[in-house]
């Protein structure tokens, strides 16, 4: 039963509709989030290649990453290049800061992300088709988050992808329309009935959210359960996750089906 449950290589596909509409006449786009890769704990490699090439695959306008390339120190930072390298999408590719990136070397990490065609968002925006704005906001304890810096540029009323390793980050923002997708609990890594995720990610994380959808008014947080792992060398109860959602014009927030509309799993060998 135990080994059963061991989901170490195992890698999850959800798909989920967006909580956010577009205007009438805009097209739809999709969107793919991989998230925790902690290169450097684990020889992640083989999954981490399976996931690009499933990702890719998928032929999505646009890839986001959400934090923790690395595990630990700036000794695994090269790990990151031959990795990701691969990653291209028509709409680019961004990424943020995680907390175990700063326990690293975050510029040295920024250089190698941005040699290889990937955008680091850090307190910044950029616009994206549709009038949406996609925006990178530091991680919430062990980076320097700057809210005010990152939404000085989107306009008031333009809704928001918000990239964001803590999910915690959530209630920092203001309610407006604000899809956010973050990582950095793992879904708890191992799942037991006791003690619970919800109890292991408040007690080691200072978080509520585990993993998958939360809605706070206009803001909806996406918490993605990724791919790598830390602490402790495997998965239980919780394959890694890739996260690709679809947005598209004239679907209210209220019909959309908040559960993932696909969900595949397949195992690295
Ligand atoms: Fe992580």
């Amino acid at each position: 039963m135990l080994f059963q449950q061991n989901n170490t290589n195992e890698i999850e596909i959800n798909r989920y509709p967006a909580p956010l509409p577009l205007a009438d006449d805009a097209s739809g786009f999709t969107i793919i989030q991989l998230s925790d890769f902690h290169l450097g704990f684990g020889r992640p490699e083989p999954l981490l290649n399976k996931a690009i090439e499933l990702t890719l695959s998928l032929n999505p306008d646009l890839i986001v990453l959400t934090g923790d390339y690395v595990d630990s120190h700036s000794q695994q930072i090269p790990l990151v290049k031959s990795v990701f390298s691969p990653l291209r999408a028509p709409l680019g590719v961004y990424a943020t800061y995680g907390n175990h990136d700063h326990r690293a070397d975050p510029p040295v990490l920024k250089r190698i992300l941005t040699d290889i065609g990937i955008q680091v968002l850090n307190n910044s925006a950029v616009p994206l088709p549709a009038g949406l704005w996609l925006v990178g906001i530091d991680d919430l304890y062990e980076g320097n988050p700057d809210i005010e810096a990152a939404l000085s540029e989107p306009p008031l009323d333009a809704p928001l992808i918000v990239l964001s390793h803590h999910p915690g980050m959530i209630r920092r923002l203001p309610d407006r329309p604000i899809v956010m997708l973050s990582g950095h609990t793992h879904g708890a890594q191992i799942r037991l009935s006791f003690p619970s995720p919800e109890l292991v990610c408040w007690y080691h994380l200072r978080t509520r959210y585990v993993s998958g959808w939360y809605h706070l008014g206009q803001r909806h947080l996406y918490v993605n359960r990724g791919l790598g792992i830390t602490g402790l060398p495997f998965r239980y109860n919780c394959p890694s996750e890739i996260a690709c959602f679809d947005f598209k014009p004239k679907e209210a927030p209220d019909r959309l089906d908040k559960k993932a509309i696909t969900e595949e799993s397949l195992t690295v060998d």
